[in-house]
């Protein structure tokens, strides 16, 4: 089947990618002149695990091509999908919507043929539709099939969620005049290699299927908040969120995963997704109290931990020395959109303190969005030189592995900040450090 994605960004190349990797032939459109070259030469203008072997495997065996114009890729192609960007509209919590309906006039006006017109960016309910209308009446000498098929895809694992989903949902338009059927059709067949025992393609209505990747991510957005908020109460009461999380996590109807604390939840997804969840819902008369509470908590929380910080070392900010481990957002990703890095460490700099910074592939994101006068390190090592205490922000796997003694020989200092719950506090205790992990009351 050929395929043209509109849209060289996270979303376009990974689906794009693995969509090549499953049998359809993939061309990606990418306007921007100096990303599209890089495409070309096979470089990976993101750092996502196991996409570079796929980019190379795509050109090798020329299943994916790069091109700025729509026009030729839409020559040979059954399918489109749009894949730009919906960032969230300045001044307000909206989606942006321009790029998605630049997109649907751009096709409109340059499809050669019918097409099946696929959503695959983030949308508000309803863009669908409007999609529709674009498309039918700027060309209604075509016919145009429309559907939305959101993706579900972390980053860092991405490759594996696109290859391995729990579920591909597909929204129809059900009041067209085949009720969708064509575009069923056309994405079973699309989709039959990732299809398993285990999971399915969900079929819906277009509203329907844009609403629940929204939902997914408010849930989820608001299941990590819950652990949040746990986790203050455990410090304050002696409790320890692991065993709290662990006891819940066990009934199959709450389940473990997202119940792990940290310093708020960040990307380029849940706090753009609830936002425009929150706004939608207002718009329509209907607000979702528990999301608009979650974001607030949210981004109380980045606040109030840096809060903390100052609180605990008082009046010898000027003469402190942090080492901080992690900038990005979570770990195997270089993003740095809305980390908790972005809110905390200018406070903490504002205040006086000295920052040795490392993050294994965030550095050169960091460096433009985060104040001038901080001292990126070479390596973790490098950042705990000298430093009176160690704050983690991200729980990258190599962290993990620096031992007590490491940290004993690097550091000055014996205060350590985890806001990832990395270590077994145990070890750390023995070694002579103060260790406060998120969840559990200082000994
Ligand atoms: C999220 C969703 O998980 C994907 O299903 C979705 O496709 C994607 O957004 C999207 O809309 O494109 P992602 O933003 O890559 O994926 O990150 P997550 O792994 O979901 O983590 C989100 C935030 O929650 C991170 O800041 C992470 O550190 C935090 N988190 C997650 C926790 O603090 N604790 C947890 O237990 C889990």
């Amino acid at each position: 089947m050929n395929i043209t994605m509109i849209g060289g960004g996270y979303v376009g190349l990974v689906s794009g990618a693995c969509l090549a990797a499953i049998g359809a032939s993939v061309t990606i459109v990418e306007r921007d002149p100096t990303r599209l070259a890089h495409l070309r030469h096979g470089h990976v203008p993101i750092y996502e695990p196991g996409l570079n072997t796929l980019f190379r495997q795509g050109l090798k065996q020329q299943t994916l091509y790069f091109t700025d114009n729509l026009h030729d890729a839409l020559i040979k192609s059954e399918v489109v999908f749009i894949a730009v960007g919906t960032p969230t509209r300045r001044g307000g919590g909206h989606a942006d919507l321009s790029y998605v309906y630049a997109a649907a006039h751009d096709i409109a006006h340059l499809a050669p043929h019918d097409l099946l017109v696929v959503t695959k960016s983030t949308v508000p309910v309803g863009t669908g539709r409007e999609v529709a209308r674009i498309l039918t009446t700027t060309r209604p000498d075509l016919r145009f099939h429309i559907a939305s098929n959101p993706e579900f895809l972390r980053e860092g694992n991405a490759i594996t969620d696109f290859m391995n989903p729990d579920r591909i949902i597909i929204g129809l338009d059900q009041q067209s005049s085949d009720q969708g059927k064509s575009a069923r059709t056309l994405l079973s067949t699309l989709y039959a290699p990732l299809i398993t025992a285990q999971n399915r393609l969900v079929f819906m209505g277009l509203e329907s299927a844009e609403l629940t990747k929204y939902a997914a991510n408010a849930f989820l957005a608001m299941k990590v908040t819950f652990a949040n908020e746990m986790a203050d109460l455990c410090e304050a009461t002696g409790a320890h969120i692991d065993d709290v999380t662990r006891g819940i996590g066990l009934d199959p109807r709450i389940s473990s995963d997202f119940l792990t604390p940290g310093p708020g939840y960040g990307g380029s997804c849940f706090p753009k997704d609830t936002r425009a969840l929150a706004t939608s819902a207002r718009k329509a008369g209907t607000p979702i109290q528990l999301i608009e509470t979650t974001i607030a908590i949210n981004d109380a929380r980045k606040r109030r931990l840096a809060e903390r910080i100052l609180t605990l070392i008082g009046n010898h900010i000027n003469t402190t020395t942090i080492a901080v481990l992690g900038l990005t957002f979570k770990a195997n990703t270089d993003d740095m959109r809305e980390a908790p890095s972005l809110t905390i460490l200018p406070i903490l700099h504002e205040a006086g303190a000295t920052l040795r910074v490392f993050d294994p592939h965030g550095m050169e994101q960091a460096r433009s969005l985060l104040p001038a006068g901080l001292f990126y390190a070479q390596n973790a090592l490098d950042a705990l030189h000298s430093a009176d205490m160690l704050l983690i922000l991200t729980e990258w796997p190599e962290f993990k592995e620096l031992s007590p003694l490491l940290l004993q020989k690097h550091m000055r200092g014996r205060l350590i900040l985890d806001y990832r719950n990395l270590w077994v506090a145990d070890a750390l205790l023995q070694a002579g450090f103060t260790y406060q992990q998120l969840g559990a009351s200082s000994p």
